[in-house]
């Protein structure tokens, strides 16, 4: 005998079972639970992806302090380390190594760096973190050796080298404070090639040219990190200043105080929330520098080198 056949009473269903309603309310009721469901998840990923983006507290005891110390580091291999991490890690990860909000984490907490051995942490900083390697919480690429290929294996160890005394200051040797840092990863001169393409973008002005060509030299190693190679920009990072209506609005003077100044995240031009940082994070260019990297700049801009003034 089936349910159907039985006097509604005895089914246990209510006499005046209304479908139409009953099925409308339920569906409103699983509708806004869904739609409470979803805020509290959207909510959730936020405060997620906002802590992550915070660099946690800078004064905090370093996780290593509390291990008994490993032997001295190197000291040639140290400064090495040093004058690499300020030339080509300190833009995203802060000139001490506590990262900047929104781009590099912070190095001297990492309990990845800990983690891993000498051999691992050289292998990662040549391969980098893709924004979309399931590894990648921020969502902000770490760029193969930094974003620098001129970055030579020798070179990459001794960062690693200064990333363990980062983590525990008790490893430097005392004669560290006083070495000064050696001159590291000089940008080539430009080579005839590029001469003969800032030539062809100058007009055939040769001054011209050649500031072009010294521009796309300093621009390849100190702001492709950032906005890649091409200067169409990096997802969650520097923009496409190919096609920026703000160059192209501006004139040398103004792009040159801008480049000094950078953009806070916390200044109301900025859309992305991401520093950019004072003079690309390279406080050796100096004013000429960034001139010529405005004019490579204009002769890379789709409104053509016009856009200059
Ligand atoms: C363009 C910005 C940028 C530059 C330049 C850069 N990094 Fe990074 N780095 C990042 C970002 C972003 C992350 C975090 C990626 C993620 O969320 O997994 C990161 C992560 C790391 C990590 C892993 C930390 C952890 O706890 O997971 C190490 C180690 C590291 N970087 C070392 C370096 C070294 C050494 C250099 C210089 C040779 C360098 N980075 C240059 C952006 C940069
Ligand atoms: C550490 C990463 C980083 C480096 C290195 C860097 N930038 Fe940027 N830059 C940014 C970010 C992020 C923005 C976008 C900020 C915003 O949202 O307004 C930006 C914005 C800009 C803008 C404004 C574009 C626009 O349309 O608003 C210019 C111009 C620029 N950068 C030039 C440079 C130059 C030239 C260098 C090298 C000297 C450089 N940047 C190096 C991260 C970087």
């Amino acid at each position: 005998m089936t349910n159907a056949s039985l006097p509604s009473h005895m089914t246990g269903l209510p006499r005046q079972w209304c479908w139409p309603h009953e099925l409308a309310a339920l569906a409103l009721a699983i509708g806004m639970g869904a739609a409470a469901l979803a805020v509290m998840v959207g909510a959730a990923y936020m405060m997620r992806a906002l802590q992550i983006r915070l660099t946690p507290n800078p004064n905090a005891p370093l996780p290593i302090a509390a291990l008994p110390p490993e032997p001295e580091l190197d000291l040639d291999s140290f400064v090495h380390g040093r004058a690499i991490f300020s030339t080509v890690c300190a833009m995203c990860h802060g000139p001490d190594g506590r990262g900047i909000r929104g781009l590099g984490r912070d190095l001297t907490h990492s309990l990845f760096v800990c983690d891993q051995r000498d051999s691992a942490l050289a292998s990662f900083i040549r391969k980098g973190r893709t924004a979309n390697d399931p590894l990648n919480l921020t969502k902000v690429e770490m760029p193969p050796r930094g974003g620098r290929p001129d970055m030579t294996d020798e070179n990459v160890s001794q960062v690693v080298t200064y990333l363990r005394g980062l983590q525990d200051p008790r490893r430097v040797p005392a004669a560290a404070a006083t070495t000064p840092n050696p001159v590291v990863l000089v940008p080539p001169p430009p080579s005839q090639d590029d001469l003969a393409k800032a030539l062809a973008a100058a007009g055939g002005d040769a001054e011209l040219a050649e500031y072009i060509a010294n521009g796309s030299r300093l621009f390849a190693s100190s702001c492709t990190s950032c906005h890649g190679r091409d200067a169409k920009g990096m997802p969650n990072l520097g923009k496409d200043l190919t096609v920026s209506t703000f160059i192209a609005e501006r004139d040398d003077d103004q792009m040159l105080e801008f480049l000094k100044r950078g953009r806070d995240p916390n200044d109301p031009l900025n859309t992305s929330k991401v520093a950019m940082p004072p003079k690309g994070g390279n406080p050796a260019l100096s004013e000429d520098d960034l001139l010529d990297i405005v004019a490579f700049l204009r002769s890379i801009h789709a409104r053509g080198p016009a856009a200059a003034k």
